[in-house]
């Protein structure tokens, strides 16, 4: 059975959870690998709208193992809250989702600390979440994190919070001219964590193994896109984890070649939240035409998002970072109402053009070189085949499939479950 690996060809939000959820059907076991609760992977099901930051997105399906990695940072009070919420519209939790006892935990500090450092910016902030996403993996790195498996070690527990509070509150008062961290604090969130997260924090490479020796379907659910992967993205307006399907390895606990296929999630178009370049972005009426249509608004803040044409460029990059062995472009029935629609496919530097995504600076000054084809002017949310699309459409797709450099297995045509055209065998 394959073990898939689901990542994000762009800047984020191109419908990783969606794409998650569809294929879950089929999962025995479903891990997220990277990042936090700065994700919001939004599922429309039978229950209603869910925008997920933490939990899988084949929660919704009771058969599958749901796994938050070692490589996720989790905010327990965020995860608390979306297991309620679940459970609420009847899906079980216990005995099906687990946190891995090695995945670090987002403390108030933390998102305090990411609050205070842009506000330090002023006028030029990163744009983050504010999640305390940079200061939970830097204290990950800096080997002073705790972790959800340090909930249940009372005495190692106690030594770090001591060491913790006296370091975190070092930097508040002296940094940020700001309270200090208190131990108690520290000592009464963990007690309260370690009483409601029992059920749930377990060494989760067993069961991952398992998985494995008994050749189960396995999918491999990312944050964000490799345009914000903290190597390969455009630092520094990037996230501090690893987007990549090497990420998926590390962080979910699974050997590079037992990923039989990488899934490059992209939407027909572009979009970004947060600050940065973004070469296709458009200012204009078609920008907001899109972000209108596309109701493009944050999952997790409700920032409207930045949005442009396709960029192939940062696709084809994508795909060559990450190796796509598949690609899915979801949201084509955004465009049903457009006359014609843009491909970017290099971009011009200095009188140079560029086939490739150059260092961030210089990626600020890059003017998109578009290709132009014809829109098909008919709606695409009904089609359950390739067939089914117009032709312009399918044209489309196509010269998305030659840029990026990856044959195309799903196409999405709209937000529902059903909304999607399986392009290949063995992904239905
Ligand atoms: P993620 O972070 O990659 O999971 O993506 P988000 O959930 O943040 O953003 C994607 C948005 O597009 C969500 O609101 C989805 O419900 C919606 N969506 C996903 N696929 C499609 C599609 O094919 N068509 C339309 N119209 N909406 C889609
Ligand atoms: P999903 O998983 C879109 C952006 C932020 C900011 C940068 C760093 O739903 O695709 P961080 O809080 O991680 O330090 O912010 O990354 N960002 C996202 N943009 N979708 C997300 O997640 C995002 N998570 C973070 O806006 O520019
Ligand atoms: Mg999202």
């Amino acid at each position: 059975m394959p073990v898939t690996a689901v990542v994000g060809a762009q800047w984020g939000d191109e419908g990783k959870g969606k794409v998650v959820d569809t294929l879950a059907r089929h999962a025995d076991v479903v891990i997220r690998y990277n990042g936090g609760n700065n994700a919001g992977h939004t599922i429309h099901n039978q229950h209603g709208t869910f925008r997920l930051h933490l939990l899988p997105s084949g929660i919704f399906h009771p058969a599958a193992q749901c796994v938050i990695g070692p490589g996720v940072a989790v905010n327990p009070e965020v995860l608390l809250a979306e297991i309620a919420e679940v459970e609420r519209v009847g899906m079980p939790t216990v005995g099906r989702l687990w946190v891995s006892d090695r995945a670090h935990l987002i403390f108030p500090h933390h998102i305090l600390t990411d609050e205070l450092e842009e506000l330090a910016r002023g006028g030029s902030p990163h744009g983050t979440t504010k999640q305390g996403i940079w200061p939970v993996y830097s204290d990950k790195v800096g080997r002073i994190g705790i972790r959800a498996g340090d909930l249940f070690q009372e005495q190692h527990l106690a030594e770090q919070l001591r060491f913790l509070a006296d370091r975190k509150s070092a930097v508040m008062r002296g940094v940020y001219r700001h309270e200090p961290v208190e131990v108690k604090t520290l000592q009464d969130a963990c007690r309260r964590w370690a009483g409601r997260l029992g059920p749930y924090v377990a060494d989760t490479h067993p069961l991952v193994q398992e998985a494995l020796r008994a050749d189960r379907a396995v999918l491999l659910e990312g944050q964000l896109g490799v345009m914000r992967d903290l190597d390969w993205g455009l630092y520094p307006f990037v996230t501090s984890s690893t987007t990549l399907p090497g990420g998926a390895s590390a962080g979910a606990g699974i050997p590079p070649y037992k990923i039989t296929r990488v899934l490059g999630v992209a939407k027909a178009y572009t979009t970004a939240v947060g600050s940065g370049p973004m070469p296709t972005e458009l200012g204009d009426a078609t920008g907001d035409r899109l972000r209108s249509i596309g109701q493009e608004f944050g999952a997790t803040t409700r920032r409207p998002r930045r949005c442009g044409w396709f960029d192939g460029v940062a696709a084809r990059f994508a795909a060559e970072v990450a190796g796509f062995t598949h690609l899915a472009v979801m949201k084509v029935d955004v465009f049903d109402t457009f006359e014609t629609v843009r491909l970017a496919v290099a971009y011009r530097l200095d009188g140079r053009t560029l086939q490739t995504v150059p260092h961030t600076a210089a990626m600020a000054r890059v003017e998109p070189v578009y290709e132009e084809l014809p829109g098909w002017r008919r709606p695409t949310t009904g089609a359950r085949h390739l067939t089914d699309l117009p032709v312009e459409a399918r044209a489309f797709l196509r010269r998305i499939e030659e840029i990026v450099g990856a044959p195309l297995a799903l196409a999405g045509v709209g937000p529902e479950r059903a909304d999607m055209i399986f392009c290949q065998e063995g992904w239905a």
